[in-house]
C-alpha cells in the first residue's frame, strides 16, 4: 500500500510545509541493496575497554572505514558504543555523553548500536543497574534520532566476547539497511555459536526453507528475500490462493505446496514435500496468520478458535513433527511471525493477541529443544506493516497507527523479511528463544 504522505514530505515543498506546521517528517529509509556499503559513512567505535579495541580490529577486516576518534565535522555512518564492562551506573555518563557529542554528525540513515551485557545475568545490584541503565538510555536515544537513523543494542550473556560470531553477525544486521525498520530494540546473544557467511550477500546459500502464507503480503516478501539470500524454497498457502502461490513459486524458482496448515497431516506433508524435492529441510518460517477482530463482548467461538488454530496451534503441531524428523537436523532454524499486538495488546484483538503472545511463549520454551539438535528458534514481532491486512483498517486509525513510531511511517513487508532472513541464517546461531520487534519503535508496548 502506498503511503502518499511520506512521499509528499520526503522532499521539496512538502518537506517545507511539514516543517513549518510541525507535522511528522518521515523520510525514505535506507534499505539493503546487495553490494552497497554496510553503513553510509565511517563507523566510530567508542568505549575504552579491551572489548572495544578487539571489535575495532575485527571491523577493519570487513572493509569498513573504522574510527576510534571522531574527526571534527565529519559525517558518520554509525557509532558503536561498547559498554560490556560497566559495573556501576556512575560509569555510564562519560562514554554516553561522548557518544552524544557525535550525534549531530550522524549521517541520514545512520546507526547507533550499543554493546553491553544482560542485566539478568548480573549478581551485583550495581552491575545490574548499570547494564539495565544502558537499555533505558538507548530506548530514549532512539526516539531522539532523525532522518531515518536508528538505535539498537546487543546484549551479551556473560562469557560471550564482543568479537564472538553471533555478536558480529547481529552487529552487521543492525549496521546494514536490512534493519531499516528495527528501532529501539535489543538482541540477546547467548552463546559463541555461529559464524559469518563466506559471502555476506548470500547468507542462506544452499539452505532449504519452507515459508507458510507465501502467496501474498509479508510471506511473499519473505520468499523473495530468502531467495535473494540464496535459499531453495518451498512455498505453502491455502488451496484458495493457489494461483498466487504458483506465480510466487515461479518467481522465486521454488515449489508450491497447497496446504491448509491447520490440517492434521500438515507437518508430515511439509517434510515429505521438502525431502522429495531437496532431500531435507533446514529453515521453517511460520508466517501464515489471520485476524478475526471483535470486541470480546461480541466475540463468538468460531472467530476465537480459527485465530488460535491458524496462528499458534498449527505452528505447535508442525514443530512437533519437525523436531522428530531426521530430515530436520542440519543446524535447523525456525522463525515465527508474532506481532506487537501480542506484546502491547490491541482493542478488538483479544483472540489475535492471545495467539501472537502464544507464539512468543512457544519460541522461548522451544529454544532448549532446538539447541539440543544444534539449531535455534526465534520470533519476529512486526508493528504496523503496509499490507492488505492493514489496508483494511479505517483511515483515521490507520494514519494514527502509521505515525506513532519513531520513524513516523509504516514498515514495508521487506523489512520483516530481512529480519527473518537474518534470524534464519547460521550467522544468528548464538540467538535462541528471542523476539525481535520490527516496528520502527512503536509508541505502544515494551
Ligand atoms: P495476509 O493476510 O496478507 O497474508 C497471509 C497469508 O497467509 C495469506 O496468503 C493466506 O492465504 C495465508 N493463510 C491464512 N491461513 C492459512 C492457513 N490456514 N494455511 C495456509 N496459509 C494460510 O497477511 P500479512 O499482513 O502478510 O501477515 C503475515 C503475517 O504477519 C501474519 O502472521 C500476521 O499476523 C503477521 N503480522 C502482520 C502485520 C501487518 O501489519 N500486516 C503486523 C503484525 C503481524
Amino acid at each position: 500500500m502506498t503511503d502518499r504522505y511520506t512521499q509528499f514530505v520526503d522532499h521539496g515543498i512538502g518537506r517545507d510545509i511539514a516543517k513549518r506546521l510541525g507535522l511528522p517528517q518521515p523520510v525514505a529509509l535506507r534499505r539493503y541493496q546487495p553490494g552497497e556499503p554496510l553503513a553510509p559513512g565511517p563507523v566510530l567505535i567508542q568505549g575504552t575497554g579491551p572489548g572495544a579495541d578487539a571489535l575495532a580490529r575485527e571491523l577493519l577486516g570487513w572493509n569498513v572505514d573504522v574510527r576510534r576518534h571522531a574527526e571534527p565535522k565529519e559525517k558518520l555512518g554509525a557509532v558503536v558504543l561498547v559498554l560490556d564492562d560497566v559495573a556501576h551506573p556512575s560509569e555510564l555518563g562519560r562514554p554516553v555523553l561522548a557518544m552524544g557529542a557525535s550525534l549531530r554528525d550522524l549521517a541520514a540513515g545512520g546507526r547507533i548500536v550499543t554493546i553491553s551485557r544482560t542485566a539478568s545475568s548480573a549478581e551485583s545490584p550495581a552491575v545490574a543497574a548499570a547494564r539495565q541503565g544502558v537499555e533505558g538510555m538507548l530506548r530514549s536515544l532512539a526516539r531522539e534520532l532523525r532522518a531515518g537513523a536508528t538505535g539498537n543494542g546487543l546484549l551479551l550473556r556473560d562469557g560471550v566476547e564482543t568479537t564472538s560470531p553471533g555478536v558480529l553477525a547481529a552487529l552487521r544486521f543492525f549496521l546494514s539497511g536490512r534493519s531499516a525498520f528495527v528501532d529501539g530494540q535489543f538482541l540477546t546473544i547467548s552463546t559463541d555459536d555461529g559464524g559469518l557467511p563466506g559471502n555476506p550477500d548470500r547468507p542462506l546459500d544452499g539452505r532449504v526453507a519452507v515459508v507458510t502464507g507465501a502467496a501474498r503480503g509479508i510471506g511473499a516478501a519473505i520468499a523473495r528475500v530468502l531467495r535473494r539470500d540464496g535459499a531453495k524454497l518451498v512455498l505453502v498457502d491455502v488451496p484458495a490462493s493457489g494461483d498466487h502461490l504458483a506465480a510466487m513459486a515461479n518467481e522465486v524458482h521454488g515449489t508450491a505446496l497447497q496446504l491448509d496448515i491447520t490440517s492434521q497431516d500438515a507437518g508430515e506433508r511439509i517434510i515429505r514435500h521438502a525431502v522429495e524435492r531437496h532431500g531435507r529441510l533446514d529453515i521453517m518460517v511460520h508466517n501464515a496468520g489471520i485476524t478475526r477482530d471483535k470486541l470480546l463482548a461480541n466475540m463468538d467461538g468460531a472467530k476465537w478458535d480459527s485465530v488460535i488454530a491458524v496462528n499458534i496451534s498449527a505452528q505447535l503441531a508442525i514443530n512437533e513433527v519437525l523436531l522428530q524428523s531426521d530430515h530436520f537436523r542440519e543446524s535447523p532454524r525456525i522463525v515465527s511471525v508474532a506481532s506487537t499486538s501480542g506484546i502491547a495488546g490491541n482493542r478488538g484483538q483479544t483472540n489475535y493477541s492471545a495467539s501472537k503472545a502464544g507464539v512468543m511463549g512457544m519460541v522461548r520454551a522451544s529454544a532448549p529443544q532446538l539447541q539440543k539438535i544444534g539449531g535455534g528458534i526465534n520470533a519476529v514481532a512486526p508493528g504496523f506493516i503496509e499490507t492488505d491486512m492493514t489496508a483494511r483498517i479505517p483511515f483515521a486509525t490507520r494514519e494514527m497507527a502509521r505515525r506513532l513510531n519513531s520513524l513516523q511511517q509504516g514498515g514495508q513487508p521487506v523489512d520483516v523479511a530481512e529480519a527473518i532472513s537474518f534470524l534464519a541464517s547460521n550467522a544468528a546461531a548464538g540467538i535462541n528463544g528471542e523476539v525481535l520487534r520490527v516496528c520502527g519503535q512503536n509508541l505502544v508496548g515494551a
